[in-house]
């Protein structure tokens, strides 16, 4: 059966919210964001004394902010100023006139093609982590899903990013990133919190974990300008590059930026992906069985390539319906600069614009099967039906994720090559709590069994 899309223009819903509900809100704002569409529908307007807060869940409204009126919407907003103080000026948290130089340099390094030439790296990184499970096979004892994803999308775009020999340096790596990303977790759930001056451990920790991080990119800009590197990887990709506008080239702290904001936002998100779609397909059996059959049929045996995904089509349907039900990037936000008009309504400059990949992908006038798992959604017949912002994983405009060619390519490659092998059984009784973090985490791990086809 095919999708029908009943979309009716929404109007805007204006929502008293009492400041006593802000903890409520700070301790599960997922919960509180799919109620509050529920209650009050796809257009809402929270007057919360200075800020004015508008909550968008229709693909009119959110193409509007997105693509159609974008230049109007900077990123200057709680979330990606917290996530700033890892990521500096690079492309995720920038705007306006430096976020399109430092675009348009960075750009080539993820075209398709050059996208491609990683599908070895990505290979390789999964077969060492298959071989690490043997022991766990063997044994039958459970292994944390999520860690493993963790890591092997860590060791993918380090090796990638930077060439390291991670062998070496992958636990540094492996550490300083989980620090960081520990600390933006904290922030953004604190209203007001301590200047990182203040020697708290926490604070400590995060400036270890942003040295360590600053000395591996040292080392590795040193050893690319000496010749020492892969010339083939993203950051000699941005050594080299020069704007094609100004002829500038960038910085070392630009450079720093940069990586670290790939790092950062090229690693949680993709295992993220990955851990909730190992998880749907241990709840349901008949897809997984669906993909086993289509990955025998294709490749016979063989290590899966780059050339294989193409014919994959299952594959990618089921993990763009993963995306859909645990959209990583579950929030997105933007600061309205001047005043605009929304269907209809009036938007104040300074407004704060929300809008959740989460609730829009399980709008009941878009989606067939809102809260199943049900990767026909992505038959090409259904999404011809379906307006193109009802589904937003890797957002949308000019601030489009520049990686998720490199993330669609990571997770075929490793979900073909886990499922060729193994199945895998979430243990019994496992608690399973998405937990909205800065990517959706399962709060209690992913504990599962491996089992040999
Ligand atoms: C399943 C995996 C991924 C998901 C769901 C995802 C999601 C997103 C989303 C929603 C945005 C837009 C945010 C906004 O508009 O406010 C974004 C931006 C971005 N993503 Fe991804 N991403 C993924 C993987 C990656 C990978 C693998 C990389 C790099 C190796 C990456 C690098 C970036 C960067 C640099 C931006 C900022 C782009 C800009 O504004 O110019 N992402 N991502």
């Amino acid at each position: 059966m095919i999708d029908t899309a009943v979309s009716h223009t929404p109007t805007c819903k204006v929502v008293n919210l009492s400041p006593l509900r802000i903890p409520e809100i700070q301790r599960n704002p997922l919960a509180f964001l799919q109620r509050s569409v529920v209650e009050h529908g796809d257009f809402i307007h929270y007057p919360l004394g200075l800020w004015e807060v508008y909550q968008l869940n229709h693909p009119e409204l959110i193409e509007h902010v997105l693509v159609t009126n974008q230049r109007n919407y900077s990123k200057n907003t709680v979330q990606y100023n917290t996530l700033a103080k890892i990521t500096g000026r690079g492309l995720l948290t920038s705007d306006g006139h430096f976020w399109r130089r430092q675009r348009r340099m960075i750009q080539p390094a993820f075209h398709r093609q050059r996208v491609l030439g990683w599908g070895q790296t990505i290979t390789n990184a999964t077969q060492t982590m298959l071989h690490s499970w043997e022991p766990f096979v063997q044994t039958g004892q459970p292994l944390d899903i999520d860690e493993e994803m963790m890591a092997v999308t860590l060791n993918i775009v380090g090796e990638a990013l930077l060439g390291l020999d991670l062998q070496a340096v992958a636990n540094k790596l492996t550490h300083a990133v989980l620090v960081l990303l520990d600390y933006v977790v904290y922030r953004s759930q604190q209203l007001v919190a301590l200047p990182l001056v203040v020697p708290t451990p926490r604070h400590r920790r995060f400036r270890k974990g942003l040295q360590m991080l600053d000395d591996l990119i040292d080392q590795a800009i040193r050893d690319h300008t000496q010749g020492k590197g892969n010339p083939d990887t993203i950051l000699s990709q941005m050594l080299m590059a020069g704007d094609r506008e100004t002829n500038e080239r960038m910085t070392r702290d630009e450079l720093r930026d940069e990586v670290i904001t790939l790092l950062v936002a090229g690693h949680e998100t993709a295992a993220s992906g990955l851990t909730w779609l190992f998880y749907l397909l241990s709840q349901n059996p008949e897809v997984e069985e669906e993909l086993v059959a289509e990955i025998d049929a294709v490749l016979n045996g063989r290590l899966p390539t780059t050339d294989d995904l193409p014919h994959l089509l299952a594959v990618e349907r089921t993990i763009a319906e993963a995306l859909r039900l645990y959209p990583p990037a579950w929030l997105i936000t933007r600061r309205a600069t001047a005043a605009d008009t929304l269907l209809g309504a009036s938007i104040p400059a300074n407004a704060l614009i929300i809008m959740s990949p989460y609730t829009m992908h399980r709008h009941p006038d878009f989606w067939q099967k809102p809260d199943q798992f049900y990767p026909d959604h992505f038959l090409p017949a259904s999404e011809k039906t379906r307006p193109r912002y009802a589904y937003f994983p890797f957002g949308g405009g000019a601030r489009l994720c520049i990686g998720d060619q490199f993330a669609k390519v990571e997770m075929g490659l490793v979900v073909t090559a886990v499922l060729q092998k193994y199945r895998l059984q979430l243990l019994p009784n496992h608690p399973v709590v998405a937990d909205p973090l800065v990517t959706i985490r399962p709060r209690h791990g992913m504990m599962m069994t491996i089992h040999r086809r």
